[in-house]
């Protein structure tokens, strides 16, 4: 059991999708059971993933990140493909907008973040690039090829959730330089990080975040324009993946 590529289905995101022959896996890791859907796309072995497991039944403070990603890499995935449903700060980031994230500010505060807990030493792990530079160059390159439109560099906000932000909090956030806010991409990008796989997060802007718009936000609005646009990522993503 293998495979080269993996893609991690956020919110809105629960099918493998174009893969061939998909089957099923409960794969056991020191951290709990993780469930990987495995097939074929274009000569390649991808690996699916549903972040909030089948029927989104897992809020993202209870997402057991370590076990996804260390079933990851135990199928010897190199490059990992996310998707995550987020709020915009910008104005100018509208619903609808798909956002390559380019780097993050953790403000989570339950969530376990690694997998060095003192039992191989003291380690500590570069973030220059939490988001691999290369697999998003290549992103960003097919984006333009294939005319889809992506904005190139998004800082993300993790905030623990499972509630939405209050209007203060996004002021907060707007002036620590912050584009787009969700709820998972922390601890996900740090592991995969400390696990060595090039990871790349496409941001799927759902929503203005409290504050910035004036309707009420609910979880149906999210959901509703997750459908309406993750086909466009979808496609994008297998374009990456056959390139
Ligand atoms: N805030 C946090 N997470 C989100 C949002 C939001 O506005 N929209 C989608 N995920």
């Amino acid at each position: 059991m293998e495979a080269e590529f993996a893609i991690i289905g956020g919110t809105g995101v629960y099918d493998p999708g174009l893969l061939d022959a998909p089957a099923f896996h409960r794969i056991e890791t020191a951290y709990g059971e993780a469930h990987v859907t495995i097939g074929q796309y274009a000569g390649r072995q991808v690996a699916f993933l549903a972040r909030h497991g089948k029927g989104h039944a897992v809020p993202p403070h209870k997402v057991n990140y370590r076990a996804n990603i260390d079933a990851l890499k135990q199928l010897g995935v190199q490059q990992v493909l996310a998707t995550a449903a987020v709020g915009s700060i910008r104005k100018e980031f509208i619903p609808g907008s798909l956002v390559l994230v380019s780097d993050f500010i953790d403000m989570t505060k339950s969530r376990v973040s690694t997998f060095h807990e003192g039992q191989d030493g003291v380690v500590h792990i570069d973030m220059t690039d939490p988001y691999c530079g290369r697999l998003r160059r290549k992103i960003s390159q097919l984006a333009k090829d294939e005319g889809v439109a992506l904005v190139d560099d998004g800082i993300y906000v993790c905030t623990e959730g499972p509630r939405f932000e209050t209007a203060a909090e996004i002021r907060m956030y707007s002036q620590l330089g912050g584009d787009v806010v969700g709820m998972t991409s922390v601890p996900e990008v740090i592991l995969a990080k400390e696990a060595e796989l090039c990871y790349a997060t496409v941001a799927i802007v759902t929503n203005y975040c409290t504050g910035i718009s004036d309707t009420v936000l609910t979880h149906r609005e999210v959901m509703d324009e997750m459908k309406a646009n993750i086909e466009k990522v979808r496609k994008l993503f297998f374009k990456v993946i056959e390139a």
